[in-house]
């Protein structure tokens, strides 16, 4: 299978008692991450239903990273997901749990990299231009509340960073819904 499956939560910096190497250079991808969450920090201010802000989550990251195709969510409602908030094409509605990318993410609760969707077995096909793949879990603790999902027409879009860069951006948004950013 062409998948890469990231841990499921984005370490934090070690901590230990040695002298801390240098510190690397930020790369202009993760810059560009950071500013998407000062900008989604913004668009949540005030705001509490969870329907307004994944919409406005996928029309900044659609709009704002280039090369994507289709950004949204899927929602989990007994095991199967639901096509929520999203930019893009119109997209197949229902995913059970473990089918495609988004239902093996959601079932794994993994981070899941796709360079070459043809590759991967029961891939779901909403828009035949799309190449690859990115799924993010949404998490409430250790519940999966749902999918982000992004698709590129390039082959091999998405890489670590941006499976960091979008990790924290989801962490963003789902814990602000639990008023656990104020
Ligand atoms: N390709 C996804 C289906 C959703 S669309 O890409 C919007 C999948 O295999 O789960």
């Amino acid at each position: 299978m062409s998948a890469k499956v990231t841990k499921k939560r984005t370490p934090g910096p070690k901590r230990s008692g040695k002298k801390e190497a240098p510190k690397k250079r930020r790369s202009a991808k993760s810059d560009s991450y950071a500013n998407l969450v000062v900008q989604l920090r913004s668009l949540l201010n005030g705001e509490y239903d969870f329907i307004a802000n994944a919409a406005n989550f996928s029309s900044l990251v659609y709009n704002s990273l280039p090369d994507v195709n289709w950004a949204g969510f899927y929602l989990l409602h007994d095991n199967e997901l639901v096509l929520g908030p999203f930019q893009g094409r119109p997209a197949c509605v229902r995913i059970p749990l473990g089918k495609g990318v988004c239902g093996f993410a959601a079932k794994q609760c993994e981070t899941v990299i796709v360079p070459n969707v043809s590759e991967f077995p029961g891939h779901i096909a909403c828009d035949p231009a799309s190449k690859s793949e990115i799924v993010i879990p949404l998490f409430d603790g250790e519940r999966v509340l749902g999918v982000l999902d992004l698709d590129s027409a390039s082959l091999a879009r998405f890489d670590d960073q941006d499976a960091e860069g979008l990790n924290e951006l989801v962490t963003v948004l789902v814990a602000h819904e639990e008023g656990l950013d104020e």
